[in-house]
């Protein structure tokens, strides 16, 4: 970027007249080749970040997930070998505290150092028996977080309530794909966001509330953030901004069981403009797609038995086509608007500021030419993702990149996708984004009296996130 370059001889000239250059998306929430309920995600990190390209996106953040007992450094390795080779555009990783002991607390400060790169921890209040930690855990899991400068990122559901639900609903028959959003209701959620704020004010934390699924979720963290000490995040879906929970009552188990996901969509008609209006409010911060594919063959594993069917949708390749026209062509927001909650919001918060995020001498040519005029379809028969189907088919969208830059190459050429297996690095997110952090040093972590995890030792290393 700037005024009286020399451009040397044979560079190619786009011309963008009547087009928006805006930073290549971030997504701050993708599941690329996860392995969960007994199923294998369909898109991997190649098709995945093809996907993503395809979409205007050339960032993901995606969650490195350790079984319970597994060593988080073992998983976040075997992240980077899966990802490394095929990412078509760059990535970092959030890594889930699936489990508590005091060797969890030095992996996290590890995981933390420059050699790692990860400013981010996710904590499940859900999926009983699996990666759900209790309010004890969750608790010192924030403490840790907010002693090493990271950021405690929580999924917000009540996982004893719906456990006991999706009990008495299969002793009830009610097994079709329907279940799955009686099982676990708005106020489920709601409940779990408030905790959620409580504990994190208890542990002076800042906090980031990933996939908020509802209009009682906002309220709740409306109701919350008020009171909080520290920064609250929260972060929207395209899933829930862009279709609804009517599918879930849709007679064929392949389409309900195909919009399946947790935290549900909802069934309220209402919120999906709900939604929207809390992204364009700054009451939610962010839009991720939590993009977790599963195939009709896999998803058929809850024929029968709804807490069966694998979780997840996909969303990383039409995010932000679905919110452009959901959220711009409405007039819900501006254009501004919508590159702060798809890509600079994100870069702020995880510390890639303002080398990703942003349009300026020195970051990352990421870039997107955003043709606002630009008219397509959505359909799975049309997309970059492997998986068989799309919570978005048929919807009509006017706005959608023209051009996509991944690194000073053009990988989305005018419709045609020229990705590049591998051509993505890791990016390293620095603890202490000062977005988060205001610049100051963490505060020393009071004495307990149950002493429930070693002190660690604060981070010493420069944490700016300066452009490469
Ligand atoms: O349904 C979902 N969201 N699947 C991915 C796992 C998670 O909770 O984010
Ligand atoms: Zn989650
Ligand atoms: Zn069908
Ligand atoms: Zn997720």
């Amino acid at each position: 970027m700037g005024r009286n370059l020399i451009i040397p001889g044979g560079t190619r000239v786009i011309d963008a007249t009547g087009k928006l250059v805006l930073p290549g998306g971030i997504d701050p929430h993708t599941h690329l080749e996860l392995e969960m309920m007994g199923a294998k995600t369909a898109d991997d990190f190649y098709t995945g970040t093809r996907a993503a390209v395809a979409g205007g996106t050339t960032t993901v953040i995606d969650f490195v997930l350790p079984q319970k007992g597994q060593s988080l450094i073992e998983a976040y390795n075997h992240w980077r070998e899966k990802a490394d080779s095929k990412v078509c555009c760059d990535y970092a990783l959030h890594v889930g505290v699936t489990w508590w002991s005091p060797a969890v607390a030095k992996e996290m400060q590890q995981l933390c150092s420059e050699e790692y790169g990860v400013n981010s921890f996710k904590m499940f209040m859900a999926y009983k028996d699996t990666w759900m930690l209790d309010d004890y855990h969750l608790y010192i899991a924030m403490e840790t977080c907010k002693q090493l400068g990271a950021l405690p990122m929580v999924h917000a559901e009540n996982g004893h309530i719906i456990a006991r639900n999706t009990e008495k609903l299969l002793a009830a028959g009610k097994t079709d794909p329907e279940g799955h959003e009686l099982s676990r209701d708005e106020e489920v959620e709601a409940e779990a966001v408030n905790r959620a704020c409580v504990i994190a004010n208890q542990a002076n934390s800042p906090l980031y509330i990933v996939h908020m699924m509802s209009r009682s979720a906002v309220k709740a963290l409306e109701n919350a953030r008020p009171r909080q000490k520290q920064p609250v995040y929260g972060e929207t879906l395209a899933a829930t901004v862009g279709t609804d929970g009517s599918h879930y009552r849709n007679a064929c188990f392949r389409h309900a069981a195909g919009h399946v996901m947790s935290p549900p969509l909802r069934p309220d008609p209402d919120t999906p403009q709900a939604m929207l209006e809390a992204l364009a409010d700054d009451c939610v911060q962010l839009i991720g797609s939590d993009n977790c594919t599963f195939h009709e063959k896999d998803k058929a594993k809850g024929h029968g038995d709804f807490s069966k069917i694998p979780n997840g949708v996909n969303g990383v390749e039409d995010r932000m086509s679905i919110l452009w026209q959901k959220g711009v062509n409405t007039g819900i927001m501006d254009p501004c608007r919508f590159v702060s909650v798809t890509s600079a919001t994100a870069a702020r918060v995880f510390n890639l500021w303002p080398r990703k995020g942003r349009v300026c001498v020195g970051a990352d040519a990421d870039l997107v030419v955003w043709d606002p005029r630009l008219q397509r379809t959505i359909s799975a028969a049309r997309h970059a993702h492997a998986v068989d189907f799309n919570i978005f088919e048929g919807q009509n969208v006017v706005g959608s990149p023209q051009y996509v830059v991944v690194n000073g190459r053009v990988c989305f050429d005018d419709g045609d996708l020229r990705v590049v297996e591998g051509f993505g690095k890791f990016v390293k997110t620095p603890v202490m984004s000062p977005y988060v952090y205001g610049g100051e040093a963490p505060k020393a972590r009071t004495p307990e009296p149950h002493a429930p995890s070693p002190r660690l030792d604060l981070p010493t290393r420069v944490t700016n996130g300066t452009p490469t």
